[in-house]
């Protein structure tokens, strides 16, 4: 594709499937960034100024939050004893341990719990709900920080890496009973070029994750048929980004369907209830 020149050519990358949605809109502005952004794991080794760092957290603080409750915590992982520590647990935390600014997003239902002790009331709602509202404050914190970051020319990665080895990511942040991780964020300038077609991961097409009035997913898999090929066409999966090649063998052509089949046939992070339940955190 050439140059993008209007928001619908920029959904076009997104999607790979051509549009009239935004062909009268410039592509520029932050409806623009937002289309045309990626995760970047490689930082240049300039610092992120302290000043910057504390107006992107109060653009996370503004994000919403269920009723107000604001059930989240940024951990902001500055010792360098700490990020040793953190990439220790392997390669996949031995980046973001490098990174210029390294976040931990954590759900919180500690603090109202002690509130609620200090002001003498019951805590009656150690149960899901209250889980999800946590991690869900904690999801949109992070998502605001990123555009945030982002919208000055930050690079970010979201890292559910930090939740590989849980305990050992608890143990190392302190994390104390009804705090758990839900992603880190790797933060930094990018050292790559920002966008480009190919650098631009394509998105499952909105005929499947959008709905109108009620749930259809009836053309599920002619679409995901297509999606697969388009996605080919553009970024192959290499050996290298197969997962569980050790169990189901490297493809030439391995489809988006394929590989992430392929990730969920295995159990994730097992061990993850059993480490709400040592922070306290019971969910229903
Ligand atoms: C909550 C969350 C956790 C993520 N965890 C990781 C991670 O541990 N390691 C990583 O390399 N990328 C991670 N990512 C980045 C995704 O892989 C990335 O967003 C996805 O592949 C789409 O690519 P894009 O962001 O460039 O469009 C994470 C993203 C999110 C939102």
């Amino acid at each position: 594709m050439t140059e993008p020149r209007t928001i619908a050519d920029l959904i076009e990358r997104r999607f790979g499937l051509p549009t009239t949605a935004g062909a009268g809109m410039p592509a520029e502005g932050p409806l623009a960034r937002i289309l045309s952004r990626r995760s970047q794991r490689t930082f240049k080794p300039d610092p992120v100024p302290d000043e910057l760092l504390t107006v992107l957290l109060a653009c996370a603080q503004s994000a919403p939050a269920k009723s107000d409750l604001q059930q989240y915590s940024i951990i902001v992982v500055q010792d360098p004893a700490i990020r040793r520590e953190l990439g220790r647990q392997g390669k996949h935390l031995d980046w973001p341990s490098k990174a210029p600014v390294l976040l931990v997003f954590c759900g919180d239902v500690r603090r109202i719990r002690r509130l609620a002790a200090i002001r003498g009331h019951a805590y009656a709602n150690d149960n899901t709900d209250t889980f999800m509202n946590a991690a869900v404050d904690a999801a949109i914190a992070f998502e605001t920080f990123l555009l945030a970051a982002e919208s000055v020319g930050l690079g970010c990665c979201g890292l559910s890496a930090v939740r590989f080895q849980i305990e050992n990511t608890a143990k190392v942040l302190g994390l104390p009973e009804g705090v758990f991780p839900v992603a880190g964020m790797a933060v930094g300038w990018p050292a790559e070029p920002e966008t480009d077609e190919k650098r631009t991961s394509m998105r499952l097409p909105p005929e499947v994750v959008v709905h109108r009035d009620r749930y259809d997913d009836s053309k599920l898999e002619a679409a995901i048929t297509a999606y697969d090929a388009r996605r080919h066409a553009r970024q192959p999966l290499t050996p290298e980004k197969q997962r569980h090649i050790d169990t189901y063998g490297a493809l030439d052509c391995c489809p988006w369907s394929e590989n992430v089949t392929r990730q969920l046939s295995l159990p994730e992070r097992p061990a993850f209830r059993t480490f709400l339940a040592k922070q306290g955190i019971h969910p229903d």
